[in-house]
Order: C-alpha cells, then structure tokens, then sequence
C-alpha cells in the first residue's frame, strides 16, 4: 500500500489549537526556541498577523491531522534581503514518514523560485542528529557554532549555524540585448 499523501498548505489562525499541540511536546520545543506552555490565543494572533507579509507559515496535513508545520521568515534589512531564516517542526508521531522532506522541498521551491531568496539560515543544538541530516540532505552546510547558546532544560546548549546558498542563482531569462 502506497503512503499517505503529505498535504502542505499555508498556516492561518484556525490552526493555532494545532500548533499548540505540536509545541506542547518537549521533544518538539525543546529542539526549537519556543517555551514550555504555549498559549493558543497568542499562536492565534501570531498566524493572523505574521511578523510582515513576506512570511510563509506553513502547515503540513497527514491523514487529515495537522503533524508538522515550518517557516520561512525573510530578513528586513536592505543587504540581508536575500536572507531567511527557517524553521521546522514535526509531531513525534508522524516523525520519519517524510513530512519534514516535503515541508522543506515546499520551502525551498518558494525561496529558489519565487520569493528571490539566495541564503536559507538556520540555528540546530549540536545533538539534533535527526533535523542536521534532514538539512544537510537539502544542501545546508555547517558553518559554525554557537557556545552556550541557549537554555534547554536547564542547561546552556551548543547550536549549529547552517546555511544553504541557492544551488542555481536566477539569471536574467530573456538575455542580452
Ligand atoms: C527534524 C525533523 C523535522 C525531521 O522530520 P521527519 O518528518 O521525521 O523527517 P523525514 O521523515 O522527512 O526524514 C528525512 C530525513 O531526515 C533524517 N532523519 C529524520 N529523522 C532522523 C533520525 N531520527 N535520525 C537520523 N536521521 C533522521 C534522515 O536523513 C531522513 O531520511 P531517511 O528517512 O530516508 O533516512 C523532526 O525530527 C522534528 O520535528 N524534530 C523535532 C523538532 C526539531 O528538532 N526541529 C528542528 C529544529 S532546528
């Protein structure tokens, strides 16, 4: 029997209740920056008003559950316009069935094809084994680490800095004139 389909769609406020769930599992928001407790009226207001229009907030549905989502939040300033940052999320049920793949060829396509995006950056404590296969398999590379970088159950914890440069920079399509 084939596997079910991953279904990715852009996040909204009618998903909160959803998110909630998913950052309520330490094994989800302790390898994230999100806190212990989270509140479904500000995950509410969060997915209605994103940070600014550019961001894409995405959802991934299996089997009609909401089991992962991810972001991809472009810098504002002038000369890091050609930045993002991601982030990745996926319920520990539905882990390991291909949902943080399609969710990360969904924003890489938008970053290499639509939204002029040239460096995807992200941040990984140094033990998340799963999430640094997953990224170097889309051509993140490791470019350093961060000592102490934040607190995670009560210690300070080492992250990764990764980045992936776009692997075909767009080019003018019509050529010389
Ligand atoms: C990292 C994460 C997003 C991966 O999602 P997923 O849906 O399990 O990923 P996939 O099923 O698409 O797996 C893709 C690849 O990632 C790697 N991977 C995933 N889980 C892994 C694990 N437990 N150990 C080693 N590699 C793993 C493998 O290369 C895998 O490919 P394979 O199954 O063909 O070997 C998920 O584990 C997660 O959400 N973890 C908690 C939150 C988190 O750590 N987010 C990232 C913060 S930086």
């Amino acid at each position: 029997m084939s596997p079910a389909p991953i279904e990715v769609r852009r996040a909204g406020p009618d998903d909160a209740a959803d998110f909630v769930r998913l950052m309520s599992d330490p094994e989800v928001f302790g390898n994230l920056m999100q806190l212990p407790l989270p509140g479904t009226e500000s995950w509410r207001q969060r997915l209605a008003s994103p940070a600014g229009p550019d961001h894409l907030h995405v959802v991934a549905v299996l089997d009609g559950r909401v089991v992962g989502s991810a972001g991809l939040h472009p810098q504002e300033r002038l000369r890091r316009r050609h930045c993002a940052m991601l982030g990745i999320s996926v319920a520990v049920a539905a882990q390991r069935r291909g949902v943080g793949t399609e969710l990360m060829r969904t924003l890489c396509d938008y970053a290499d094809n639509w939204a002029q995006i040239l460096r995807i950056e992200l941040t990984v404590f140094t033990d998340n084994a799963a999430a640094i296969a997953l990224y170097q398999r889309f051509g993140f590379r490791i470019e350093g680490t961060h000592r102490a970088y934040a607190l995670r159950r009560g210690q300070f914890a080492d992250v990764l800095a990764m980045a992936r440069l776009h692997p075909q920079p767009p080019t003018v399509g019509w050529g010389p004139t």
